[in-house]
């Protein structure tokens, strides 16, 4: 997998430009960008990510923290976050980036308070990102849960080209499905509950689809985003069926620089056989599924 390809990765001020809830669990988080971070995230590709400080940002009013993080709100925000974009517009010298969300934790909760003219700062682009293999013609798109964002940048990035794209998008139910289909490309939808869809884990729609279907393993790629067990899951089936596939990772990610080494992937060397291991910010987000030891 390449290494981090952008030269030009800066802090950068942007100013919010909507964030809205999107379904029961998601938000949608839109922001401006002008001037040098344009520059810097006219070449991002998807799978990149940037580390967002979120410490000023207000936590919501007291009867709109839901019981569960009830304990955890009032802890400081001390370390920026990570966040893959489900989008990124460029025009001239102004950019809209957008990110998807779920509130899981402290930071994600003040997210959701940030309104139309507040500014965040932010890190970025950071991480290799997706590498779009153009001798491939068919690219399967697995997403699980909150792993759907940077897939719906890629299949944007996908049909600019001739690759014919498809996605499997599985969740644990109806309501906690962040899209019920991705622009311009086949979708097929699992849910845990069979709430809609294919009822049962996404990986088995896959395995299912590949049966039925035989597509060219060697003009087949796999790009997988969501649990670790799933894309685990994913790989296993790549693998299978002799399919190449990039897996996007998730660590916590403190300084997404390689400065911490706080995001180690354990690694095996294709060539030697040796075990080590990679940095997910740096040498990642995304990996060859067969070089991660799961
Ligand atoms: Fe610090 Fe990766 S997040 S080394």
């Amino acid at each position: 997998m390449e290494k981090c390809t952008s030269k030009k990765k800066g802090i950068f001020s942007t100013s919010v430009l909507g964030n809205e809830q999107i379904g029961e669990c998601f938000y949608r988080l839109s922001l401006a960008i002008e001037g040098k971070a344009v520059e810097a995230f006219s070449t991002t590709k998807p799978g990149q990510f940037a580390e967002f400080e979120l410490s000023n940002a207000s936590l919501p009013s007291v009867e709109q923290i839901p019981n569960e993080l009830a304990d955890k709100a009032l802890r400081q925000i001390i370390l920026r976050r990570p966040f893959s974009f489900s989008d990124i517009e460029i025009a001239g010298n102004k950019g809209k980036l957008e990110v998807l969300y779920c509130v899981l934790g402290p930071a994600t909760l003040r997210m959701k308070t940030l309104a139309a003219g507040d500014k965040i700062s932010l890190i970025g682009p950071l991480g290799n990102g997706f590498s779009i293999e153009r001798e491939k013609s068919l690219a399967i798109l697995v997403a699980g849960g909150m792993g759907v964002p940077p897939l719906l940048h890629l299949a944007k990035e996908l049909s600019k080209s001739n690759t014919k794209t498809i996605a499997f998008v599985g969740a644990r139910s109806c309501s906690q499905l962040p899209c019920s289909e991705i622009k311009n490309v086949q979708t097929l939808i699992s849910t845990d509950d069979g709430s809609i869809g294919f009822k049962g884990f996404v990986t088995a729609m896959l395995k299912e689809w590949l049966i039925k279907e035989k597509p060219d393993a060697t003009k087949t790629i796999i790009y997988t985003c969501g649990p670790e067990i799933m894309m685990a899951g994913v790989a296993k089936i790549a693998a299978e069926f002799n399919i190449a596939c990039q897996v996007s990772l998730e660590r916590v990610m403190a300084c997404g620089t390689g400065l911490c080494q706080g995001c180690a992937v354990k690694c095996i060397d294709k060539k030697t056989q040796e075990v080590g291991y990679k940095l997910c910010c740096k040498d990642g987000p995304v990996f060859w599924a067969n070089e991660v030891i799961f």
